[in-house]
């Protein structure tokens, strides 16, 4: 079989194949199962900011850099506009309580002793308030990595592009301050100049950014005329996107891109290590087609490069990076003119 060995957060992976965090990552069974199926590393269903805050007890450090143990009145940390809201204070209070963090850390030991290949927690955050600690025990349990899912919607009209954005660099640089472990960012769509964000995330010490960040889609029941949530698994034509945003930025960032959403098949597999992807993350697809899934991706893969005369991974990935365009939106819109046109 051809060569997939790739490194990725100066980890070594035997293939760019990732199980990214959902809850299919979230059980012993499944996350063996995934690694005897041939995924190169896993990434832990993550946890939530809120529920590291509203534990009781956690730590911070002033601003001498002194460790201090606080014990939390649930809610005084809760600033946010989103918890300004009792519902949504009580739904995060008591899903904290149901899922506490000492089982998040337990979980994570175990799912290390479980399997050979790395294992990659994963936090999902949207504030620098107070929980950066927690990143710290996180790593004495011996995982190999952690990915930060910075969730950020701008929607509040109450902060800038500046309030938002510097959420990122802020809250890196404080868990770098906390770990050593490898950081990557997960990163959703929505930023003012993406290309320049990304840049500028790239040098700020992280390993490696996660595009994309599946956001929960908000749709509409016109029966109810009530608002309800969109598909949460993706469906096989949304690729395009991560492509588009892999190929722009590889070769223009300082640390590795992972590629995520839409990833159904071996060829789309293929397509983001050639627009640049050190490594590609699944999730809705393990849901719709099963593991199985896995090792047909990783065999059609290995056809391919044998085909086509690839000995490993490095020999064709970013082969179709726009690295070398200076501004891919101009070419783009050029090909946009084309096709809009031919069409009658
Ligand atoms: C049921 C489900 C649960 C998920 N939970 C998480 C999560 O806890 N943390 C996270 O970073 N991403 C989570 N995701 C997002 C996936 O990791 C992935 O980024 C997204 O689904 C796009 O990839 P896909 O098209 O292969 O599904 C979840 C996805 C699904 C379908």
């Amino acid at each position: 079989m051809a060569n997939l060995k790739t490194s990725y957060l100066g980890l070594k992976l035997k293939n760019p194949l990732i199980a990214g965090s959902s809850g299919l990552t979230n059980s012993i069974d499944n996350i063996k199962e995934l690694a005897k199926n041939g995924v190169g590393a896993i990434i832990i269903k993550s946890i939530f900011e809120e529920q590291i805050n509203v534990e009781t007890e956690y730590v911070i450090k002033n601003e001498e850099g002194d460790i201090k143990v606080l014990t939390q009145a649930p809610g005084t940390m809760l600033g946010r506009r989103v918890h300004d809201y009792a519902e949504a204070y009580a739904y995060i209070y008591d899903f904290a309580r149901r899922n506490t963090l000492g089982k998040y850390l337990d979980f994570l030991r175990e799912a290390k002793k479980a399997v050979d290949i790395p294992v990659i927690a994963s936090v999902n955050c949207v504030s620098n308030n107070n929980w950066q600690a927690f990143s710290k025990k996180i790593e004495e349990t011996g995982v190999d990595a952690l990915e930060l899912n910075i969730y950020i919607l701008p929607s509040d009209w109450r902060r800038s592009i500046e309030d938002n954005e510097n959420v990122y660099f802020d809250i890196i640089k404080e868990i770098r301050s906390y770990t050593n472990l490898p950081l990557s960012v997960k990163i959703g769509y929505y930023f003012s100049a993406l290309a320049q964000s990304v840049q500028k995330l790239s040098k700020t010490g992280v390993k490696g950014i996660v595009l994309f960040n599946r956001p929960y889609n908000t749709d509409f029941d016109i029966e109810k005329i009530k608002v309800s949530s969109g598909s949460i698994l993706s469906t096989e034509t949304e690729y395009n996107h991560t492509l588009r945003w892999i190929s722009i930025l590889s070769g223009n960032v300082d640390c590795d891109l992972s590629a995520s959403t839409g990833v159904h098949s071996w060829e789309t597999f293929v397509k983001q290590l050639l627009a640049g992807a050190t490594t590609v993350q699944i999730a809705s697809v393990l849901y719709k087609n099963g593991f199985d899934i896995i090792p047909e991706i990783l065999n059609k893969t290995a056809s391919w490069m044998k085909k086509h005369n690839f000995e490993n991974v490095d020999t064709f990935r970013g082969k179709l990076s726009m690295s070398k365009m200076e501004n891919p939106a101009a070419i783009e819109r050029v090909q946009f003119m084309k096709l809009y046109s031919e069409i009658e």
